[in-house]
Parts: structure tokens; sequence; C-alpha cells
């Protein structure tokens, strides 16, 4: 079976969440643009949108209507070669209709996973959790005679755990698609023992189509991109944790979310990410990686007492950030979250006192936003992180620690052989989480 073959008939299941809607939206536009090539006139191409929810699945079909149009604006002159014999398209509004049409054509919206059991790819992105995706799996399999490939979204769980319970043979891998999917460039690839080389191959293949950077990663559980963030999330709530015994927790929590954002110069801090992942979510990832840990033990009571208490960030449907450590004003971090008093403490009330205890960045201190694409980045970090390495400030100290600790979570997973190399583990932070500097650098030490 050939790639267009392949891509025939397919299934996503959990169409309807945040990755799924997306893996639908990429694959739409793949199978659309399979569709219109000439020698594939007489193919028939059907896309399963496969989810629990009815009402979300007509949110995602309004979705993938206004991208699907946003992708036609962008390509329209290609469009127009593709319908050249199209003598009834004469506008580029036309050129835009048609192609939206030819790709919402081909998606099938449904809450009946029975329409998977024809499919000869399925992309599973249904909650990260092992049993409903070994049952959902196991269902499909059972029913399909075709022998169905498995491309699953999982976060953490290893994919010869699924391949060995679903009993797949080595019909699956891992396509780890970062969040959102349309937009992230980064998909970790991960083969388990059993892969089957022509899964790879098609993996790759239909990432270079996408336009996605594959990085490979080995089958450890939580991979290279969680395998770093848990533990960097980790080492920032028991850095707040041990502020705390000389100060109020909020003022530790504002404090090593500023040091992990704008002294290492990251994208967000770390407990802004934590809430952008999602405060349960972060929770049930270390759940789910903690059993293949022997070594070691991915958990925190503090997560646990804000979920308890109904903290729990994460994203509306329309994107925006709800509230978790830190409370959202326009999207932007405003307050953080008191679990004593059960309420946030504005900014505005701490910022003064906690950011003259932290101390001043060094002079002319790189923002994340300019030096990010920066082609001379590196010499600007190397005197950067020189200058604030030698001040002695608590913001300059624990700067310090909080990077160090980063080295090392980085070259563990080179020394466990989750990662193949350095440059993987830094790739998957660099285009994954948009860091501007990879973990494994010069600039800490080890
Ligand atoms: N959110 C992220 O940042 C992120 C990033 C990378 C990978 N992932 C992984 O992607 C997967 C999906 O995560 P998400 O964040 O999109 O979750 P989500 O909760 O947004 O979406 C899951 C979807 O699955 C549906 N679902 C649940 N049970 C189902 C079933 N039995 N059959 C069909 N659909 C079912 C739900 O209705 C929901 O729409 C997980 O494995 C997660 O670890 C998530």
């Amino acid at each position: 079976m050939d790639y267009t073959e392949r891509l025939e008939n397919v299934t996503v299941l959990g169409a309807a969440g945040k990755m799924g809607s997306g893996i639908l939206l990429l694959t739409a536009l793949e199978m659309a643009d399979l569709s219109l090539k000439p020698e594939n006139k007489n193919r028939q191409f059907v896309l399963n949108a496969v989810d629990v929810s009815q009402q979300a699945l007509s949110g995602v079909m309004r979705f993938l209507k206004a991208q699907a149009v946003k992708a036609a604006e962008k390509k329209t002159v290609a469009l127009r070669k593709v319908y050249e014999d199209r003598a009834d398209l004469i506008e580029n509004q036309d050129i835009i209709d048609q192609y939206v049409f030819d790709v919402m054509n081909i998606v099938r919206p449904t809450v009946k996973l029975e329409v998977a059991y024809d499919s000869t790819l399925v992309f599973e992105a249904i909650k990260e959790d092992p049993e409903v995706k070994v049952k959902v799996l196991s269902q499909v399999d059972k029913n399909n005679k075709k022998s169905p490939w498995y491309f699953t979204n999982t976060s953490s769980i290893p994919i010869h755990e699924l391949d060995e319970k679903v009993g797949l043979g080595g019909r699956i891998i891992g396509f780890h698609f970062y969040n959102p999917p349309a937009v992230q460039r980064l998909v970790e690839l991960i083969r388990a023992k059993n892969t089957l080389a022509e899964i790879v191959e098609f993996a790759q293949q239909y990432a270079k189509n996408l336009k996605k950077t594959i990085v490979p990663a080995n089958d450890f559980a939580g991979f290279i991109g969680n395998g770093h963030f848990m533990r960097d999330g980790l080492h920032g709530i028991s850095e707040a944790l041990r502020l705390s015994e000389t100060m109020p927790f909020v003022e530790a929590v504002y404090m090593i979310n500023k040091v992990s954002q704008d002294f290492l110069v990251r994208p967000m801090g770390i407990f802004q990410l934590i809430d952008y992942v999602g405060v349960d979510v972060c929770q049930y990832i270390m759940s789910v990686m903690n059993p293949y840990l022997p070594d070691e033990d991915l958990h925190s009571d503090v997560l646990d007492r804000y979920i308890s208490l109904g903290v729990l960030g994460g994203q509306f449907a329309d994107g925006s950030q709800k509230d978790g450590f830190l409370k959202y004003e326009k999207g932007r971090p405003a307050g953080i979250y008191d679990p004593e008093k059960k309420a946030y403490v504005p900014f505005s009330q701490i910022q003064a006192n906690c950011d003259e205890k932290l101390g001043p960045l060094p002079q002319g201190a790189p923002a994340w936003k300019t030096i990010v694409g920066s082609p001379d980045k590196d010499d600007v970090f190397q005197k950067y992180f020189k200058e604030l390495n030698g001040m002695k400030t608590l913001g300059a100290e624990l700067a310090g620690r909080y990077g160090k600790r980063s080295k090392q979570i980085g070259l563990k997973l080179v020394a466990d052989k989750v990662a193949n190399s350095e440059e993987d583990v830094n790739n998957v932070l660099l285009t994954g989480f948009y860091h501007a500097y990879g973990p494994i650098n010069n600039y800490f030490e080890s």
C-alpha cells in the first residue's frame, strides 16, 4: 500500500480535543491536496472525525472550516493551478470556496467508533488514560480487517506498552504533535522496539508533507518533551517551597516564575507554563510516567493541593487561559493564588517588594521576544549569563540553580538513552517549547 492509498481512509480518535482537532485539520488538508492531484481523480478520500461529544464535534467542524479558508487564502496562486481546468472558477473567492468545499467534503464527524473499522490509518488523540486508550484501540483493531496503522499522540505512555496490550504486532508509532498541532513545528517520533519499518517511513513522509520537524525520541515514558518539562516544573515547585520557608508562598511563586522567565530568558515562567498545560494535566502525566521510573518520584503535593481546591489552569474552548497558579487578565499574569486564603493576591501587592529582593537583571539583558530569532544569540547569551552568574543577588542565584538543574535534566535524558543526542534534547526545547537556547549549554555548570 503506497502513501496515498494509506491516506484514503483515515480516522482521528478524539477529534474534538485540543490535539485531535489540530491533527484533523492537518490531515484533512493533506488528504484534500492528495485528492486534487489528477492521478487521484478516481480515488475516494474519507477522514472520520470521531469523538464522544457530538456538541464538541460541531464546534470542531466550524474550526475546521475557518482554518480551511485561511489555508486556501494563503495558497490561492497554487490552487489556481490545481483547478486550472475549472473554467467556472474565476475570482479568487471561487477558488477559495471550492477548496474549502473539497476539504470539508472529506471529513465525516461522528460519535460512532465503528467508522474506524474501515480505516487503514488511525490517529489516536483521546485523553491521556492508558486504560481508555487500550480499550478503544482494542475495539477498533478487533473489528478492523485491514490491519490499520496507529499513530498515537500520547505524551507519556510508552508505545511498546500500547503495542503489547492491544496486540498490534508493531503497527503503532508515537507521533507526538505539540500543542497546537497546526502551529507547532515539532513532532517527536517514537518508534517502539517492534514498530514496523514501513510505518517509520510513512511517518517521515507525512511529517515532511506537513512541514514538521521530526526529533526522534526513544520509547521511555514521557519521551524527551515531558521528560524535561515535568522535572523542570518540579524543580520550580520545589524552589518555591524552599523559598517559602522565609517568605509567603505567593511571593515565592512570583519570584520563581519571574526568574524562570526573565532571568532565564524563556517565553513564559514555569508556573505560567504549568497553567498553560493544565495543573491537573501535569499531575496526570507525572502519574502515568511514575511507575516506569523506579529511582525517581515524579509527584508534587502542591499540585495535588491545588487540584483539590479546584485550581486547574488549562484553557477555555476559545483558547483563552484559565486561572491556575496565576490569575490572568487579558491573557497576562496579574495575580498569584494563595491556597491559605483561597483567593488570588494581585501582583500590585507584592511585585515591588519581590523585585527588590530578587535584584536587577544585568544591564542590557536580552528579552526573549527579541533574541529568540537572532543569529547572534549565542554571543549575547555567553555575555549575559557570564554577567548574571557573577552577580551576588537572589535572582542571579536562583537563575543559576535553575539553569544548572535544567541542564542536568537534559544530560540525564541523554545518559538514560531517552534522547539519542544532546542536540535532540536541545531541539525539542527550542522547537517545542520555543526556548531561545537549549538546556544543554555552556552557560551553566553541570
Ligand atoms: N494538550 C497538550 O498540550 C498535548 C500535547 C501533546 C500531546 N498531548 C496528548 O494528546 C492526547 C489528547 O490530549 P488533549 O489535550 O487533546 O485532550 P482533550 O481532553 O482536549 O481531548 C481529548 C478528546 O478525546 C475525547 N474522548 C475521550 N474519550 C474518548 C473515546 N473513548 N473515544 C473518542 N474520543 C474520546 C474527548 O471528548 C476529547 O474531545 C493525550 O494523549 C495527550 O497526552 C496533549
